[in-house]
């Protein structure tokens, strides 16, 4: 994997939380381009958070983010703006306009961020779902989609600007796990014939070993990462409870 070693994403000493909870303390770490990275961590310790300072949507307590040579915190509006077309971003409670067909979805950040005319935007929605699996879905309204369907329709609103760097908040929570292992086959299929860096909060152990490169796992009661590597180094790591607990799926002992 040497020629995946440039940083796309560089972490250092951040600090980050809400108010006077601190929730990451003093973290660093690199996000290589074209590598599939997955933050790993129990409920509540600040995966979500972390995502979200690392895409600029909020200001750390400490520390510095630098996006393709870009620093996230200090850029202006513009600057920001303009990293915000390389990302594409699913929420962990991101939905879909529920009165817009999937199409409609998708087109809105071609709207708002291109000056195309509707066909080529219609085109360019048209060919993202079909990326996912879901061609011909674009009259359908999101009520009529299962949940993974939704999450594949996210994903393709993600990737609508062709980013550099897809963020995903838990894709594939709440799917069965063949739709989760479609997902994963998807997120491998865009990671290696687009060479799309992927940064993925995820649980599930089975897409974790299909899908990462690289995991940090976070810890909630020290607020710091306590373990990084290959899903294999981990696995095989013995000197930390949580993470043998975690990918030797035993019961959670009380941290
Ligand atoms: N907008 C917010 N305002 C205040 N506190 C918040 C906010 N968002 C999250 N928190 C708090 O920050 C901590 C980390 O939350 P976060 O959502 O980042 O965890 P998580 O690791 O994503 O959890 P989960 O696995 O349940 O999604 C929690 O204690 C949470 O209550
Ligand atoms: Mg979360």
């Amino acid at each position: 994997m040497a020629e995946k070693r440039t940083p796309i994403i560089e972490v250092r000493n951040l600090t980050a939380g809400y108010q006077d909870n601190i929730v990451l303390d003093d973290i660093s770490f690199d996000v290589f381009a074209g590598e599939v990275f997955v933050i790993l961590g129990g409920s509540g310790c600040g995966k979500s958070t972390l995502l979200k300072h690392m895409i600029g949507l909020y200001e750390p307590m400490a520390g510095e983010i630098t996006i393709d040579g870009i620093n996230i915190v200090s850029a202006n509006s513009k600057q920001k703006r303009q990293l915000l077309q390389k990302f594409g971003v699913t929420y962990q409670s991101g939905a879909l306009f529920g009165s817009m067909t999937v199409r409609e979805n998708l087109r809105l950040v071609l709207q708002e961020f291109t000056t195309l005319p509707l066909n080529i935007i219609d085109t360019v929605c048209d060919m993202k779902l079909k990326l996912v699996g879901l061609e011909g879905c674009g009259e359908l309204m999101p009520a009529e989609l299962s949940g993974g369907m939704v999450k594949r329709v996210a994903i393709a609103r993600a990737m609508t600007l062709d980013p550099d760097i897809i963020f995903l908040d838990e894709p594939s929570a709440g799917l069965d796990p063949i739709t989760s292992a479609q997902l994963d086959e998807s997120i491998i299929d865009l990671s290696r014939s687009l060479n799309i860096t992927f940064v993925i909060v995820t649980h599930e152990l089975a897409s974790i070993f299909a899908v990462a490169d690289r995991v940090i796992m976070l810890d909630k009661n020290t607020k710091k990462i306590i373990a990084h590597g290959s899903p294999a180094e981990l696995k095989q790591s013995n000197d930390n409870a949580f993470v043998q607990q975690f990918f030797h799926r035993k019961p959670s002992l009380e941290q």
